[in-house]
Formats: structure tokens, sequence, C-alpha cells
């Protein structure tokens, strides 16, 4: 057989397959025609079994033009593929998406209702000239008791009521008080701070934590007295609670102050009538406070004739629980569940 005729017939074979490529619809089709021509058993081979008997200077061309017309198809078989799957997804994209719906938002973090309190509270003292001290949440008897005038036989050195490591000696902060020592030890007269942080009580349940939140405030200096103390307070509560709420100031004790008082403010809800919320007193305990005892401030080296100080601590959820008014349980603080913290969102 001629060489030329070989090649002419080539042609014709690959012409016709992609003029049949063009009416196939389906990737079955697509496939089982690629198959029929280029297959050991296919057209093509067919015709390259005659190449054998072609003399030898004409086989490279002839072998050559078949390496062509292999290629060709395979890459056009190859490119109706492509084109029928991005008809597919189209077609897909067309069904399923709705191009006109607004797009989502990524969620952004916000601050924990208990921070967001915590730092409105640290503000409000910062703005009368507090400085903010911290202290470690594993204290040692010695801070968290022993320089804070605690007897020996206080109930809240007992096992019942403090998280021990070791007995004795070092323990979960029952209260922020010890940063009042680690202060007094460590920064020069006058002192003015709040400490803010994490403490611990083998308390569990509706309206206790084993684990909450204080802010205490220390302030010594010379000449301080309890009308500063009750003035700085009742600033804070109402900056807090609004100028129109009503507070007392009540006689408690604290082994580290001396006087020491207990303020409360008027029941929110009921404005004093009585109701669920404040036990049917018309008051709601905010804080503990008092003359800083003139046995802790000679504890720590600092002349309680020269010197006079206050000191308060106050609980943050409590607050966070008047404020967000509705919350029945102080766990929902801690159990982080996203619905709850989704709502203080600002
Ligand atoms: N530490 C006390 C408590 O946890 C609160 C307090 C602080 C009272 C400072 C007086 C002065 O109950």
């Amino acid at each position: 057989m001629d060489p030329q005729e070989i090649i002419a017939q080539l042609r014709a074979l690959t012409d016709g397959f992609e003029r049949q490529l063009s009416g196939l619809e389906s990737e079955q089709s697509i496939r089982e025609h690629q198959a029929a021509f280029l297959s050991k058993k296919g057209s093509l081979a067919q015709l390259q079994a005659l190449l054998g008997k072609l003399p030898q200077e004409s086989r490279k061309e002839v072998g050559a033009a078949f390496n062509e017309a292999k290629q060709r198809i395979a890459s056009q078989a190859h490119d109706a593929l492509t084109a029928l799957a991005k008809q597919a997804e189209a077609a897909y994209l067309q069904q399923y998406t709705d191009l006109s719906l607004p797009g989502r938002r990524p969620t952004i973090g916000h601050m924990h209702p208990l921070s967001i309190v915590l730092y409105d509270i640290v503000d409000v003292f910062v703005s009368m000239g507090f400085d903010v001290a911290l202290g470690p949440e594993i204290e040692t008897d010695l801070y968290n008791f022993e320089k804070l005038n605690f007897p020996a036989d206080h109930p809240a050195r007992d096992m019942q009521d403090t998280l021990f490591i070791e007995e004795g000696k070092t323990l979960l902060r029952t209260h922020t008080s010890p940063v009042q020592v680690r202060t007094m030890l460590q920064r020069p007269l006058p002192i003015q701070v709040v400490a803010p942080g994490a403490v611990y009580r083998r308390d569990d349940d509706p309206t206790h934590s084993p684990m909450f939140f204080q802010v205490e405030g220390l302030l010594v200096d010379k000449g301080v007295h309890f009308g500063h103390l009750k003035g700085v307070l009742d600033a804070f509560l109402h900056q807090v609670f609004g100028a129109d709420v009503t507070t007392r100031f009540r006689p408690s004790f604290f082994p580290f102050t001396e006087p020491s008082a207990e303020a409360d403010i008027q029941c929110i809800v009921c404005r004093g009538k009585g109701c669920r919320l404040c036990s049917q007193t018309g008051w709601i305990e905010i804080l503990g406070c008092g003359m800083v005892d003139p046995n802790v401030l000679a504890g720590v080296g600092i002349d309680p004739e020269v010197y006079t100080g206050f000191a308060f601590g106050l609980g943050v959820d409590r607050i966070a629980m008047l404020r967000y008014e509705g919350i029945t349980s102080i766990k929902l603080f801690y159990e982080n569940d996203p619905r709850f913290l989704g709502c203080f969102a600002r």
C-alpha cells in the first residue's frame, strides 16, 4: 500500500472521530467513542497493522502521522469530557445556589460577661485614682490567713471551707485580701490599689461557685478615716447601680478590719418593698469593708499610730447577676454555653 494513501486514510479517520464526537452528550459515550478509535482493536490499530508492510524509508513518516493522530484524538476526547463536567457543575450551581442570598458573616468573639463587669468595676476605681495590683491564686496560709489576723480556730481555716493544697501551708486563695498584705509589703506608702482576681471556696449551689471573682480595694495613708471609706464606696455604688440607688452601711465583722461593715443597696427590683431577689429584706448585700486592723498594719511593718487605711472586697459574680437581671444561676457564667455567652456581645 502507498504510504500517502495510509496517511490520507488516517486523516479521514481522525476527521470522522471529530465529527462524531461533537454529537456525543454523555461521559460514557465519549469514552466508548475514544476506545473505538484508540484501543488495541480500534480502527487506528487496524490501520497501523499495515505499517509493517511499508518500505523501510517511508515508515518513519507514516509512524509520526499515527502518533500525531493518536494525540489529537486523545486531546479532543479530553476536552470534550472537561466541557461536559463544567456544564454539569454549572447546572448544579444554578439549581442549588441563590446568589441573591446575603452572605454569612464571620462570627467575632467578644468579652465574657464577667470580664465586662470586672473591667467596668475596675474602671470606676481607676477613675478615682486607684492602681491595679495582682496576686497569685495559689497562696500561702501566711498571706491568706495569718497576716490577715485570722485566729487559729477561725472556721475559714477549716478543710470544710478552704481548698488546701498542703494543709496549713498552701491553698487556693479564699479571697483577694492577701493581695492587701503583698501590696503593703512591696509598695511604698501611700497605697491606693484595687486587686481583681479569681478566688476559691468549697461552695457549690445556684448562688455559689467553687471559683468566683472578687475585686479587693486598699487605701493606706496618713489621716484616712471611715468617712473616706464611705465616700469612695458610696460613689462606686452609685456609679454602678445608678445615681438614684439608696445605699446603707451595716456593722459587720472581719478579722482584718476594725471597725468592719457591709454595704448594701436597696433592692433594684422591688425598691425596698421586699421580693424574692432580696429575700424579702428590701436590701442586697454588695461588699465587705472596714478600716484596716492595726494588727494587720503592724504585721507588715507599717506604724498604725502614723498610718491608717480602709479596705473592701466585693463579689463580681453577684454584681453581674444584678446587672443582667434574670440570671438564675451563677453556674451559667462558668458553663461556657455559647447560647448564653452570645447574649453579651456588644
Ligand atoms: N475578704 C472579705 C471576703 O471575702 C471581704 C473584705 C475585704 C472585707 C476587705 C473587708 C475588707 O468576704
